[in-house]
């Protein structure tokens, strides 16, 4: 049977060309989603690969949520923890609210997930676990006070889940994007953005599906050794 995997944020951005890869690598996948009904309705067109919302912040709704994937897919054996989001200002300006969706999101939403499927992994002795860090959790960044500590906990969270998955056949990894050519860096200021690009050496952004490469890597069937890691895939901007 088709192992079945699920993408958090997996409708737009990195997460639509992740959700592409593992379905080309045979999966069934199921997309999720948090907002935008109509472009996840679009991705279910174009692809025919399911979504399905909730939002990962939200611990209950997680369990919730793979229990669906899970009734309608098959075990899930994948999960990649890509969903994430972005609430730039300077630590003067950044308001408690900013500090914590954030935080809720991106890094909670791990914790979530994880919960919501490490048990019947462990049960059935296979398990991938991927999560999408950044760059600006290695190096930290103007700012993103919130997110930089949101990707650097996912950092170390993806080390420590390694710990415990390793005997059961369970892996954990990271994948630390650089500056990707999606809607979340289109959001940043021109002018910032043009310095930022400047400093990667490659001279441009990365491509989504540059990041689903990595990926698909991680989680295919024979990458059983590799746990722990942290993949960057950056341009090379930061070296780490
Ligand atoms: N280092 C030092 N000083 C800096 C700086 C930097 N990197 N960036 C800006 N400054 C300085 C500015 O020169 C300015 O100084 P002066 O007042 O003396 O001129 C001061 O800080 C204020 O800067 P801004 O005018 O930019 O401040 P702002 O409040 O209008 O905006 C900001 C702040 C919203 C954080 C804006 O700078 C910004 O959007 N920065 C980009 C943040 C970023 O890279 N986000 C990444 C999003 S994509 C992503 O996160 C995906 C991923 O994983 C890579």
């Amino acid at each position: 049977m088709a192992r079945a995997a699920i993408v958090t944020g997996g409708t737009r951005g990195i997460g639509e060309a992740i959700s592409l890869a593992l379905r080309d690598m045979g999966m069934t996948v199921a997309a999720n989603y948090a907002g935008n009904d109509d472009k996840a309705a679009a991705f279910t067109a174009r692809t025919g690969i399911k979504a399905y919302k909730w939002d990962v912040g939200d611990h209950q709704a997680c369990l919730d949520g793979v229990a669906r994937v899970e009734a309608e897919l098959g075990p899930v054996d994948v999960v990649v923890n890509n969903a994430g989001i972005t609430r730039d200002g300077t630590l003067m300006k950044m308001s408690y609210d900013q500090w914590d969706e954030v935080i809720r999101v991106n890094l909670g939403g791990c914790f979530n997930m994880a919960k919501a499927v490490f048990a019947g992994m462990k049960s059935r002795g296979f398990g991938r676990i991927v999560n999408i860090g950044s760059i600006n959790g290695q190096a930290g960044q103007y700012g993103q006070v919130n997110y930089a500590s949101a990707k650097s906990g996912i950092h170390g969270f993806t080390k420590a889940l390694a710990q415990e998955g390793a005997r059961f056949g369970i892996t954990v990894n990271a994948i630390a994007p650089g500056y990707i050519d999606t809607d979340m860096v289109a959001a940043v200021p021109g002018e910032v953005l043009e310095k930022i690009v400047a400093k990667i050496p490659a001279g441009r952004l990365g491509q989504a599906q540059e990041i689903a490469r990595g990926v698909a890597f991680l989680c295919a069937d024979d990458a059983g050794f590799v746990t722990g890691s942290t993949l960057s895939i950056n341009g090379g901007q930061h070296m780490y």
